[in-house]
């Protein structure tokens, strides 16, 4: 059997915008946006995982919050968690996606509307919709 894998997406937030990352890979899920990520590596924690994998997707340095509400998992052996970031250094820039933008609550609720968010993230786009919509 193959070890499990811990994927951590990061809710990076500015104010009212959240960061989302358009995807360039796979091909089924190519062009559509997600909040970026990556596998956690053997000894890391979440938390660093997600610090390692915004500064190689982004280059930014960011300093990691709460977890958000749901894990998404999507086969046996695969979990996604997402968690809230703030960027402390740096600006974003896609060096594996395809384009970087921010959102506010509005235009991540029409990404959502127009099936534009990769389908894993959809509950967590949800929860940032309500959640931007207070800020
Ligand atoms: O980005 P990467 O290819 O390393 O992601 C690993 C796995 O997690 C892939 O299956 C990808 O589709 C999934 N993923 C996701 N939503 C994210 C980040 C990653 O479904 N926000």
């Amino acid at each position: 059997m193959t070890d499990p894998v811990l994927v951590v997406a990061g809710a990076v937030l500015a104010g009212h915008r959240m960061l989302v990352a358009q995807r360039d890979y796979p091909e089924e899920v190519a062009g559509l946006w997600e909040l970026p990520g990556g596998k956690v590596e053997t000894g890391e924690s979440p938390a660093e995982a997600l610090v390692r994998e915004l500064c190689e997707e982004l280059d930014v340095v960011v300093s990691v919050g709460a977890a958000l509400h749901d894990a998404v998992r999507p086969k046996p052996g695969l979990t996604l968690i997402a968690m809230r970031a703030e960027i402390v250094s740096g600006t974003p820039r896609a060096l594996e996606h395809r384009a970087v933008r921010w959102v506010d609550s509005a235009e991540l609720a029409a990404l959502v509307e127009a099936g534009r968010m990769v389908p894993n993230d959809l509950g967590w786009a949800q929860e940032m919709v309500a959640e931007l919509r207070t800020k």
